[in-house]
C-alpha cells in the first residue's frame, strides 16, 4: 500500500511529521511513503506548483496525505504558478469530485465555539462537496471591454452527470450515517431561486433521490443555510453542495466547532484501487504563514486526515478508529493548542496522542 506524502508550503512540513510520526507507531510494514513537494516549496525548487514527478508519484498512490499550500512569496505570480493550483491540478488530474468534510464538536470543546456552548455541542455534520466543477473549472478570463473598462468573469456551470454522481455519494454518506432504524438525512444547499447552475443541480438531485427511498431529502438556498448553520446546526447531518458553496460554508462549520485546526477532510474519486477508492487526505485549514516554522500549529487536523486515509484508501478502519480515539482522549485530557486557547505545541500535541495510541 502507497502513500504519498507531499507536506507542502507553511506548517504544512511540521504537522505533516506529527502524523509520520503516528503511522510509524502504528507499524504497518505493509505501507510505504514517498514524499515529494507541491506547492510554493514545488515552484521554489523546480518552477511549478504541481511538478510531474509528484503529480506521478500520487496517480500510483493508493492515498495521498497532503499538508497545506499557500505563501505570501508567490502572491504576484500569474495565477497558474500559484501554490493553490497544485491542490487545484491534483484534484481536477486524479478525478477527486467528491470532498467530505465533516465537523463535529468534541466533548470538552463546546466552550471554545463562537456559538453559545449548547449549541456548539448539537454539530455533527458532513459536507459532501463537489470539487471538479462550478465556478472553479469553468471558463474564466480578465479582459478588457470594448469601452476599456476591466472584467473578470468565471463561468457557473454543471453537466447533470457531474452533479449525479455526487449525489450519488452524498445519498449513500447519509444512509451510513443514519442511526439505527431511522432514515438517513441529506440537505442540498444551492441557490436555485437565481442560478440556472442551480435548479439543475436540484432537478438532478432530486431525480437520484427515487434510488434512496431510506434517505430523506430536504433543499435549501445557501443563504438560508449559511444562516441555519449558526443558528440551529443540529438540524444538520449530511450536507450536500456545490464546489463554491462548500467552500464557504465548510470553513463557517469549522469555526462552530471550535476550530479549523482540528477539522480533516477527504477529497475521492471512484472506487478504482485494490484497497478501496483512491483519495487525497488534508486539514481543512492553511498553510498558516503567520505561525511557519515556531513549532505552534495544532496537528491534529492532520492526524484526524492521515486516519480518514487509513479509512477509505487503505480499508484499515481499526487503525483510523485507534487514531480518532486517541485524539479524542487527548483533547478531552486538556491537552490544547494555541487555536484552542491551550499552549501546547505541535511536538507536545503529538507525543500526547503517540502515548494514548
Ligand atoms: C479549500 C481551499 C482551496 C479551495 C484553495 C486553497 C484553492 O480553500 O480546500 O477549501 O478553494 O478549494
Ligand atoms: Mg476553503
Amino acid at each position: 500500500m502507497k502513500i504519498a506524502c507531499l507536506p507542502g508550503d507553511g506548517i504544512g512540513p511540521e504537522i505533516m511529521d506529527e502524523a509520520l510520526r503516528v503511522l510509524i507507531a502504528l507499524d504497518m510494514p505493509q505501507v510505504t511513503v514517498d514524499r515529494a513537494l507541491v506547492g510554493g516549496a514545488a515552484y521554489h525548487q523546480h518552477g511549478h506548483p504541481l511538478p510531474d514527478a509528484t503529480l506521478t508519484l500520487c496517480k500510483e498512490a493508493d492515498g495521498i496525505l497532503f499538508g497545506a499550500v499557500g505563501d505570501p512569496t508567490c502572491d504576484n505570480l500569474e495565477r497558474s504558478l500559484r501554490p493553490e493550483q497544485a491542490i487545484l491540478g491534483l484534484r481536477r488530474e486524479l478525478g477527486l469530485f467528491a470532498n467530505l468534510r465533516p465537523a463535529q464538536c468534541f466533548t470538552g470543546l463546546e466552550h471554545l465555539s463562537g456559538l453559545r456552548p449548547e449549541i456548539a455541542g448539537s454539530i455533527d455534520l458532513l459536507i459532501v462537496r463537489e470539487l471538479n466543477g462550478d465556478v472553479y473549472f469553468g471558463e474564466k478570463a480578465m479582459r478588457t471591454t470594448a469601452d476599456g473598462r476591466r472584467e473578470g468573469y468565471d463561468i457557473m456551470s454543471y453537466a447533470e452527470d457531474e452533479v449525479r454522481r455526487i449525489a450519488h455519494v452524498a445519498f449513500r454518506a447519509a444512509q451510513g450515517r443514519a442511526k439505527e432504524g431511522e432514515r438517513g438525512k441529506l440537505c442540498s444547499v444551492d441557490k436555485a431561486n437565481v442560478l440556472e447552475t442551480s435548479q439543475l443541480w436540484r432537478d438532478v438531485v432530486i431525480e437520484t433521490a427515487e434510488d434512496y427511498p431510506d434517505v430523506e431529502l430536504t433543499h435549501m438556498y445557501v443563504d438560508n443555510a449559511s444562516m441555519q448553520l449558526v443558528r440551529e446546526p443540529g438540524q444538520f447531518d449530511t450536507v450536500v453542495t456545490g464546489n463554491l458553496f462548500g467552500d464557504i460554508l465548510s470553513d463557517q462549520a469549522s469555526m462552530c466547532v471550535g476550530s479549523i485546526g482540528l477539522l480533516a477532510s477527504a477529497s475521492l474519486g471512484a472506487d478504482d484501487t485494490e484497497f478501496g477508492t483512491r483519495g487525497l487526505y488534508e486539514p481543512i485549514h492553511g498553510s498558516a504563514p503567520d505561525i511557519a516554522g515556531k513549532g505552534k500549529a495544532n496537528p491534529m487536523a492532520m492526524i484526524l486526515s492521515l486516519a480518514m486515509l487509513l479509512r477509505h484508501s487503505l480499508g484499515q478502519e481499526a487503525a483510523a478508529v485507534r487514531i480518532e480515539d486517541a485524539v479524542a482522549k487527548t483533547l478531552a485530557d486538556g491537552i490544547r493548542g494555541g487555536d484552542l486557547g491551550g499552549d501546547a505545541g505541535t511536538k507536545a500535541i503529538g507525543d500526547a496522542v503517540l502515548e494514548r495510541l
